[in-house]
């Protein structure tokens, strides 16, 4: 009986040691310290690009290898859809060669990548993408689900937004690959309290949302209503300044009177010009290009600004803001 009990009692210890660390998993850390001398940072962001250089993958790539070595870039953000039509088939699949190793060729990208999933990334072996033999492959490779970049006075946040949508459990056009995700409830309401509780204990200056899916879009998928309703509220909470997303093959910028948050789109990395286009109040689309681009980031202590770039190039939008912090006063 004493046996019995004492059993029981280290059964509950462990069960409830290893509840608690899966409540309170922590989303990966990465530390990622500017190099130039006043901490500043320029990154540069592309979505929706796996095509084996076609629709113009390759030009976009070129011209984002040009602004790259120009602002001597620290690192590069994806914003998922990285291999077409169906993700990577296992870690051997030619297309992580052909569609991102021989396309990102110039020296100023070979700096590391930092990527989410997309939709059709699942619809792959998804968790080929998340292999680290992928590293080994290319070492600027580097995918995970949901996690945190640190990087000084900027804090990035990516999250797996795949998950969220609700029509991709029922549809039956396409299979996604949901290892890892299932029971999908507890999945969602684990990241949603991982992100927050990340968000809270951020000091940075700058907070920076990444995901694959819309806010807020005028784009052919429009708005993601799912994170609208789920994802939003937090980082409205949290004063989140940027949300960066792909999915919408275009390069947009939206910002609501409701929310501090800017909605910045860059998902023109290469299938683009769907001509689809939904009514937007022109008060909150600041900027909207159906066509292949892509966008930077530059980013100081008491500085922010955006800028998007077409396929030659040519900036075709620009947005910065300033702000003002405690060591100002
Ligand atoms: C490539 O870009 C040019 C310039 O924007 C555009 O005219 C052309 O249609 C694009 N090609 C494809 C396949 O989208």
């Amino acid at each position: 009986m004493a046996i019995n009990n004492k059993t029981t009692a280290v059964i509950l210890v462990v069960y409830t040691v290893v509840a608690a660390i899966n409540v309170a998993a922590e989303l990966q850390r990465f530390d990622h310290q500017p190099t130039k001398p006043d901490g500043s940072l320029d990154i540069l962001v592309v979505g929706d690009w796996g095509r084996r250089g076609l629709y113009n993958q390759s030009d976009v790539a070129f011209q984002m290898g040009r602004l790259g070595e120009k602002l001597d870039v620290d690192f590069i953000i994806s914003t998922g859809d990285n291999f077409y039509e169906d993700g990577l088939s296992d870690v051997e699949d030619p297309l992580f060669d052909e569609s991102f190793t021989k396309i990102y060729t110039a020296d100023s990208l070979q700096k590391q990548w930092y990527s989410v999933l997309g939709n059709h990334d699942y619809r792959g072996n998804v968790l080929a993408q998340l292999n680290p033999v992928l590293k080994q492959k290319d070492s600027k490779w580097l995918c995970l689900r949901s996690f945190i970049v640190n990087s000084g006075i900027v804090e990035f946040f990516f999250v797996d937004t795949t998950p969220f949508h609700d029509n991709y459990f029922t549809e039956e056009d396409h299979e996604y690959d949901w290892r890892g995700v299932l029971p999908r409830e507890e999945y969602l309401s684990n990241l949603l309290k991982e992100v927050e509780v990340a968000l809270d204990e951020s000091s940075a200056t700058w907070k920076i949302v990444v995901g694959h899916h819309t806010i807020f879009s005028a784009g052919s998928h429009g708005n993601t209503q799912e994170l609208v309703d789920q994802l939003l509220p937090i980082l409205e909470a949290k004063e989140v300044d940027l949300y960066i997303n792909g999915h919408d093959h275009c390069l947009q910028h939206i910002s609501s009177p409701k929310s501090q948050i800017q909605f910045l789109t860059s998902g023109g990395g290469s299938k683009a010009w769907r001509d689809e286009f939904n009514q937007w109040d022109p008060n909150q689309l600041k900027f909207y290009y159906d066509g292949q681009g892509f966008m930077s980031l530059h980013i100081y202590e008491d500085k922010i600004g955006a800028i998007f770039y077409d396929v030659y190039g040519v900036i075709l939008h620009e947005w910065s803001t300033n702000k003002f912090t405690c060591k100002d006063v």
